[in-house]
């Protein structure tokens, strides 16, 4: 058994409050890879931002538990010598079982994500309420999703969305004691986030997605209030990135995202931590790709992880200080 506490890491728990009091959003980035988590860590001690690693079934598969897990006590390390201490969680990210929560907790995860969200109600309570009883007794913080988002949750794909139904809110978290709750309100995961079908195109030919249900995190606030509220799928696809792929032989076809303006009304409500990947896969892609283009002889991997690293810097620095409102909060 590792403790996150041995590795410098904290749980969500103060994070959250300070965030649903203060009206901004925790910034919950994924790593897979050194490059990520350097360029994530620089952003967050540059805007003095608090942060939330995340890695997924995926990158445990990818990488090594035992890798990551050392990664992120050395990222509280980096931290320091970078000038500035922040406060930093390492949370598993779509836990799919207890047994994987309770590994993740077992080797130094600070908190954890049980998605018990594709389970039939009374199942996805069951789960939910077993994980909350180990993790608890660890001071492990614990996040459950009700409603279905649509797209890729690790092995789980959702043709359609079921929005969170906000008369079942109070039932499943007081039953199941979660410490923070994922519902569903029209974000969805990956970078086709909406078809064109659903979408209106503005001037430019820019798909312009549907607006988010204000109306049912509004409810949801209601039955719950100060209750911290986690949206995932929250990537914004920016233009640039999917331009500057496409212009050096990629293919990313109607990609659409969040729109950063509903993202930051979101982030002033009771949404205290809003999940990001895919923009950081775009940013790095784009970069490499670029290089690729640009330099054909290039074969030093430091001379396009490098500028892929710059890249995404300067994006997580924009979503803390123009998006989410969490710089300066550490
Ligand atoms: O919600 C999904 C995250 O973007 C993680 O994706 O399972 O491919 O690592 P992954
Ligand atoms: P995006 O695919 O929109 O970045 O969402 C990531 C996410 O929700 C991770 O859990
Ligand atoms: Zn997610």
């Amino acid at each position: 058994m590792v403790s996150y506490k041995e590795l410098g890491l904290v749980n969500s728990r103060d994070m959250f409050a300070k965030a649903v009091k203060g009206g901004y959003a925790i910034p919950a980035y994924n790593f897979n890879n050194m490059e990520q988590l350097q360029a994530i860590i620089q952003a967050c001690v540059e805007t003095r931002s608090p942060v939330i690693l995340q890695v997924s079934k995926g990158a445990r598969d990818y990488a090594n538990i035992n890798l990551l897990r050392n990664m992120a006590r050395g990222a509280t390390e980096y931290a320091k010598e970078l000038g500035y201490e922040i406060p930093i969680v390492l949370h598993l990210d779509h836990g799919d079982s207890f047994e994987t929560c309770k590994d993740c907790i077992d080797n130094g995860f600070s908190s954890v994500m049980i998605d018990g969200s594709h389970l039939p109600y009374e199942e996805n309570i069951a789960v939910t309420k077993k994980v909350v009883e180990y993790a608890h007794k660890f001071d492990v913080t614990v996040e459950g999703e009700l409603g279905v988002l649509a797209g890729i949750e690790d092995d789980v794909v959702a043709e359609t969305s079921h929005y969170t139904k906000p008369e079942e809110v109070i039932d499943f978290v007081s039953r199941t004691g979660v410490d923070s709750l994922a519902i569903s309100i029209g974000t969805s995961h990956g970078a086709n986030k909406f078809t064109p079908e659903q979408c209106t195109r503005n001037a430019d030919g820019v798909l312009i997605p549907p607006p988010l249900r204000f109306d049912i995190l509004k409810e949801i606030e209601d039955k719950l209030p100060g209750f911290p509220i986690v949206l995932h799928g929250s990537s914004s696809v920016p233009v640039e990135f999917v331009k500057m792929i496409n212009e050096h032989g990629g293919k990313l076809k109607d990609s659409v995202g969040i729109p950063e303006e509903q993202l930051r009304q979101a982030a002033k409500s009771a949404v205290c931590k809003i999940n990001i990947d895919s923009d950081g896969r775009l940013a790095m892609t784009g970069t490499i790709r670029r290089v690729f283009d640009e330099k054909p002889g290039e074969f030093d991997p430091r001379k396009y992880l490098g500028p892929a690293r710059d890249a995404l810097k300067k994006m997580y620095m924009h979503k803390n200080e123009e998006v989410l409102g969490s710089a300066g909060k550490a």
